[in-house]
Order: structure tokens, then sequence, then C-alpha cells
């Protein structure tokens, strides 16, 4: 493995700060937000200079393999934005509330989020829906932690939206959407996610909300746009909805590579002597007539012999 320190040569930004997203907002200045897991993905985002860093509970099933994100944990989460938070310098880092750790109770959500601020570094927490989660976000926030919101698709309730799929596409349907988030808005969140959502329902609720919104598949109209790392680089295997834009194909040159790399083993062509370390003649002298006499002299067949039928 290589090692060096976080970016030794990369100029120093000052660290994004909730009231600079305010003044993105204001100034129409579009916030970069894009998803991390990791401690390679964390620097890779901090160097690529976007504004937030989100530990999204995408988690789930872009890099531990369940089939929605339903199943991730309180544990399995704060594992991720620990490593993401020893990766970043620069960008805001927003880590999910995976499912089932803040719908309970105020005392529920205060609980998990201060667990993500104190023992993973989280600076801010998301929550979906409207709802209940609207009196949650009230309450973590009193207790001192900034939340996002997200409204449209939310994923971690997305058995009772009728599966993955575009909210607010009748009028009714985005009005509710716009109700949610106003009132997650003035609970105090200081800014929300719009997934999945028509662009022109965006555009008409855009004017009436204050804090950045950051959008998914939600059309141009938002403050921001947000997208999942493995789902940019084309390295996750699933199905991409239709919001996702590729940038990178990386899945088939990574396959290539370790494929290359297994190829080479097996036909000895690595490691190559600009791999090795080296040691002095005299010294490798020496070491042979110290080590005892190889009970079998190498390359002598020890088993039994293959039977010429088999062999
Ligand atoms: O979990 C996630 O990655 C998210 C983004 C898609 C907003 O919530």
């Amino acid at each position: 493995m290589s090692t060096g320190p976080l970016s030794e040569h990369a100029p120093a930004r000052p660290p994004v700060t909730f009231a600079r997203l305010g003044e993105q907002k204001a100034r129409r200045q579009p916030i970069a937000m894009v998803t991390a897991y990791d401690y390679p993905g964390a620097q890779i985002a901090d160097a690529a200079g976007v504004d937030i860093v989100l530990v999204g509970d995408s988690a789930a099933m872009t890099v531990l393999g369940y089939d929605s994100t339903v199943p991730i944990s309180v544990d399995e989460m704060l594992m991720l934005t620990a490593a993401v938070r020893r990766g970043l310098r620069t960008p805001l880092l927003v880590a999910d509330l995976p499912f089932g750790s803040y719908e309970v109770s105020d005392e529920q959500a205060i609980a998990t989020a201060q667990r993500f601020v104190k023992e993973a570094g989280a600076d801010a927490v998301k929550i979906e829906r409207g709802g209940t989660s609207i009196e949650r976000a009230r309450a973590i926030i009193a207790a001192g932690i900034p939340v996002m919101g997200h409204v449209g698709l939310t994923p971690q309730t997305a058995a009772t939206l009728g599966g993955y799929r575009a909210q607010g596409r009748t009028a009714e349907g985005a009005l509710a959407v716009f109700h949610s988030a106003r009132a997650l808005q003035n609970a105090g969140c200081f800014a929300l996610v719009f997934e999945a959502i028509p662009s022109a329902a965006t555009e008409a609720m855009m004017p009436l909300l204050d804090i950045p919104v950051i959008g998914i598949g939600a059309g141009p109209a938002t403050d921001g746009q947000v997208l999942v790392f493995h789902d940019l680089l084309g390295i996750y295997d699933g199905h991409a909805a239709r919001f996702v834009k590729r940038y990178a194909q990386l899945r088939e040159p990574m396959i290539s590579a370790v494929a290359a790399y297994a190829d080479d083993v097996r036909t000895r062509r690595y490691p190559a002597p600009e791999h090795e370390y080296s040691m002095p003649a005299t010294e490798t002298q020496l070491l042979i007539g110290l080590l005892p006499e190889p009970a079998h002299p190498r390359g002598a067949i020890t088993g039994p012999s293959p039977s010429p039928a088999k062999a």
C-alpha cells in the first residue's frame, strides 16, 4: 500500500461552512455534493473540491451488498462515517441516520445523531421524509446538531411510496412534497435533498424555499446536485436510475487490472526485480550456512506420484 499524509501538496481551501452554503444559494453558485463511504473515497471527493460529502445509507447497497438501504445498522454507518472523516479536510460531512434509528422518539433521534457527531465526526445528519421526521429534525437541531432533510423519493420508506419511483408527479403529490419541505425548513433544517421529483414541480417550489436544496433527479432548478460516488464513477454493477450521469466507467478497467494481476501471478511475471528488496550477497551466503538443510530440496515432488490413468 502506498502511504502518505492527506493530499499534502493540494493548496489549502477554507473549510465549507453552513453559512457558506447559504451564501452560495444567494449568489446562485451551485453546490456540489457527492457520497463517499471510505477513506480513499473521501480523499478523492476532497481533492475534487466538492462542497458537501454525504455518507449516504446508499452504502447499504453500494458497499455492503444489501438489496435496499433498510438493513444498514447504526454501527455500520458509524464505521463508514469515521473513515470518511479521516479522509476529509474541506467539505462539510453529512451522515445519513439509518432506517429505524430515529423514528421512534425525539430521544432516540437525538441519541443516534449525537453518536454520529461524537463517535464519527459528522458535521450534520440527514433524515428522510416529512411526517414524524419533522419533529425529529426539530429535536435534533434543538440538541445542537444541524440536520439536512430529504423529501420526494425517500428510499428508506420506498415500500410505502409504491417502490423506487418519482414523487410529486401530480399537483396534489407535488404539494405534499412542498409541505414536507417547508415544514422541515421551518423546523430549522440547514438544507434539503429533493430526490426524484419532476423538474417543473421543483422549479415551482424553489422560489418558496429559503434554505439550499440539493437535487438528485429533481432537475436543474435546485441550488445544487448530489450523485452517488459509485454511480458517477461507474463502479457499481446495479441498476442505474434515470438521473444518473456516469462520468467514468471504472468497473471494467478495475476488473481488467485485477485480472491482469492474477494472470501475472500465475505466469510469474509479478513480482519483477523492481518489486523486490535486496540483500548483500555475503549476507545471503551467511544465511544459507546458518539455515538447516531443507528436508525436501526445492522443486522435489513430496506427495504420491500421480497415477498414469489420472496423469
Ligand atoms: O443515501 C444516499 O446516497 C442519499 C443520496 C442519494 C441523497 O440519500
